[in-house]
């Protein structure tokens, strides 16, 4: 089970209100417990925060926000002796403004490093117009022109300039960030945007019948190549987990081929309805394609971009998609914190990795009345929905906000209702999420979680066995239902209705014949 940490929002130790390493360091416990195998760290790199870190202007040191390169050795020493392994966060499709190479590129037509961006002419007769109509990633348009009049691409904020991955100079130093990164003794990469790399350099449109100009190009499949032999040089067991999102489930499997990434994250699964039949076409659909690539399955609730699930799963439109804003629209958490926890044990008894996004074992949801001149998030402005509601800074312990998380103002405010979500009101209470998600994960350690099979309890009942002797039982209906014969109760979700399982609830049961 891997843990991401946002390091702007775990922990304040130095009390400017700002997460930082120091606030990791000492609070290194509560992931001990929780029994987590490796933490992903959201990037710590300086950066002018542009994009919240996503911006990095040095690839190789800590933003001072968050503290030093000491530190930073530190918690992973820490981290290795608490039986925790490291994965840091590698953004390779676009730098920040700031780092020299870009600096260095604006500074003069002729550098070595003009060639490491994507600058071109704009179009029309004084090229005041963009050198295409391609739409951002945050939406919006892709192309700032410099001073000199011509434009560099960028496919999120103008303050991240897109590399040139055609560039061999680009592919070294990664692959030089890597050795960095892995000689410190991490154990493994999350890779930013992972498929997004490579541009067709004759820059066409987007066209629905043609090849995408800057999604998935098969070319991007030899850079991890070249990354997975700098990994497998550290003796074989360093990571590689990429974010892909990519429609197509055997394009996305195409990542995960044996001398490519080890693993990448299932946005199909992050966004599925709380519905029975898609639910379960979703995991078939993710267990076949990984089968076929021989990698193992991811399975994501929530992070650091999307909406916190106990409110996705609280509305009536339970999928998440950043092309269907439903800010705002009414939001049961009653429900949504039901099914969450629901949801955690199903996706902790799936055949592969589970991740947990910072405060989902608390049950946290959507700060959805942070005031808009607080956002800090650049979608904000381009796309008419913020990431900030899920990026609130965790509340650790006491009655009012900030919880302890810092003794300053939190860089984002805590709902006050979040006093009976705090690690220390949670500890110790068999009702809380946290203490189901501690008992579920322990539990899980000790399970063999043989191989995976369908188990045929109803139409609107998810259910499925590991092995001879282990069940999930999910139940998505209206309406209790029977659990099945000769069983015992391992772990529940909730409360049970007798020797039924009521709606929105899930268990783990122990199958003696
Ligand atoms: C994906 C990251 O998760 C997101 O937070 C970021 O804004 C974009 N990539 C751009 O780096």
């Amino acid at each position: 089970m891997i843990y991401q940490v946002y390091p702007r929002s775990y922990a304040d130790a130095n009390g400017d209100g700002v997460g930082d390493i120091a606030g990791i360091r000492a609070q290194l416990g509560h992931l001990r417990d929780l029994g987590v195998d490796a933490i992903w760290m959201s990037p710590w790199y300086p950066s002018p925060m542009a994009d919240a870190g996503y911006d990095v202007a040095d690839f190789r040191d800590i933003d001072p926000a968050f503290g030093t390169l000491t530190e930073a050795e530190a918690l992973i020493e820490e981290a290795h002796a608490a039986g925790i392994r490291m994965i840091v966060d590698i953004v390779p499709n676009h730098i920040s403004s700031e780092h020299p190479w870009f600096k260095a590129a604006l500074a003069d037509e002729k550098a070595k490093e003009r060639d490491y961006f994507w600058f071109r002419p704009g179009r029309g007769e004084n090229g005041d117009e963009m050198p295409t109509d391609w739409r951002g990633e945050f939406g919006g348009t892709t192309w700032t022109r410099t001073g000199d009049g011509s434009w560099y691409l960028h496919l999120f904020t103008p303050e991240q300039p897109d590399l040139n991955w055609d560039h061999p100079d680009v592919r070294a130093e990664f692959e030089s960030i890597l050795r960095f990164w892995f000689d410190r003794g991490v154990d493994g990469i999350r890779i930013d945007s992972a498929a997004l790399l490579l541009k067709d350099p004759q820059l066409p449109e987007v066209l629905e019948d043609n090849p995408h100009p800057f999604h998935d190009l098969d070319g991007v499949h030899e850079v991890y190549r070249a990354w997975r032999r700098v990994a497998d040089s550290y003796g074989g067991n360093r990571a590689l987990i990429g974010e892909v999102w990519m429609p197509e489930v055997e394009r996305f499997a195409n990542y995960l081929r044996p001398d490519e990434l080890h693993a990448a994250f299932n946005f199909d699964f992050l966004g599925c309805a709380w519905d029975p039949r898609l639910m379960r076409e979703c995991v078939d659909r993710t267990l076949d394609a990984h089968k076929a690539v021989g990698a193992p399955a991811t399975w994501v609730l929530s992070n650091h971009d999307v909406t916190r699930h106990v409110t996705r799963y609280g509305r009536e439109d339970t999928t998440f998609s950043f092309d269907n804003n439903l800010d705002g629209t009414p939001v049961d958490l009653e429900l949504g914190t039901r099914r969450a926890r629901a949801a955690a044990l199903l996706s902790l008894s799936l055949p592969g990795a589970t991740y947990i996004y910072q405060g989902e074992e608390l049950g946290l949801w959507e700060n959805e009345n942070i005031p808009p001149e607080q956002f800090q998030d650049p979608m904000w402005g381009r796309r008419g929905h913020s990431r900030d509601g899920c990026r609130v800074p965790l509340p650790w312990t006491g009655d009012e906000a900030p919880f302890g998380f810092t003794t300053a103002t939190p860089w984002l405010p805590q709902p006050a209702e979040w006093k009976d979500r705090t690690v220390q009101a949670q500890t110790g209470d068999p009702n809380s999420m946290l203490e189901l998600y501690r008992s579920a994960i322990a539990l899980r350690r000790t399970e063999s979680f043989a191989d995976f099979s369908w188990l045929e309890l109803g139409r609107d009942v998810l259910a499925f066995c590991r092995g001879q002797d282990f069940a999930c039982v999910v139940n998505m209906s209206g309406a209790p239902i029977a659990l099945p014969a000769n069983q015992s109760v391992l772990l529940a979700s909730g409360p049970l209705d007798g020797d039924r399982l009521p709606p929105d609830t899930a268990v783990w049961l122990r199958m003696t014949s």
